[in-house]
């Protein structure tokens, strides 16, 4: 088998997709695995198993990808709900709370993904985790001009913050919005709903990557006896 990892987001993100019915408005999500279910709701409308559809993105890259695979979009000015969200994730509790904005979308995300009526996240069982935070850094976006101030505000919250920077870019990675990213290591997160909230009360943050009380549906795909299955 090719690539394990990519097997399963392949695979969930076909499952999210057959998801979508005839005249929804869906949310699009952003990251590797979403990027397979805008694929799938592509060829869907392509071979006329659905139509009617209209994408919200939440990044500049779902928007790109929508373009290319045929999906008409819209923006939220021109809507009044979202029927269904699909978009995937950094880390899943048993609670179904969960971290995201590893791909630097996490606000974009945050105001689709609350505003779906169902909401289904999509990934591979490597994401799934005991405890938030435990294997992911929780990510924060924050305007330019208070990096400092909340730097230290993240710190006296028991983080452990450092400035995101680009891996094939000099210098910090920068927003859709043009913010920083700051990620934040906690040994420990108790109460993520209160985390979230603590976070985003700090002058100078856009918004947190911790996202609670609003996921419906987990897709999880797995490889099971060698073969790929989503649960
Ligand atoms: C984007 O900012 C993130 O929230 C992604 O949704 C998350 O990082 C999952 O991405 P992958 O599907 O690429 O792992």
């Amino acid at each position: 088998m090719s690539d394990p990892v990519k097997v399963m987001k392949q695979e969930v993100g076909k499952a999210a997709a057959q998801r979508v019915e005839s005249g929804m408005i869906v949310g699009l999500g952003t990251g590797s695995t979403t990027a397979y279910a805008i694929e799938f709701i592509g060829d869907r409308l392509k071979k006329g198993e659905i139509s009617n559809i209209v994408g919200v993105p939440t990044s500049f890259q779902a928007e790109v990808l929508a373009k290319q695979y045929g999906i008409p979009l819209t923006t939220l000015d021109a809507i009044d709900h979202i029927d269904v969200a699909i978009d995937g994730a950094d880390e899943v509790d048993p609670q179904k709370n969960l971290i995201k904005g590893g791909g630097a979308a996490h606000t974009r995300e945050k105001v689709v993904d609350y505003l779906a009526k169902t909401f289904i996240v999509v990934v591979d069982e490597g994401k799934l985790v005991d405890k938030l935070g435990s294997t992911f850094k929780v990510p924060v976006e924050v305007i330019p001009m208070a990096i400092s101030p909340v730097m230290r505000a993240l710190e006296a919250l028991g983080g452990q913050p450092e400035l995101r920077m680009g891996i094939k870019k000099a210098g910090p990675v920068v927003t859709d919005q043009g913010n920083l990213v700051v990620d934040v290591k906690f040994n420990d997160i108790p109460n993520p709903v209160e985390l979230e909230q603590k976070i985003n009360n700090i002058p100078g943050v856009l918004e947190n990557g911790v996202f609670v009380n609003c996921v419906n549906t987990v897709l999880v795909g797995e490889i099971k006896d060698g073969q790929p299955s989503v649960r």
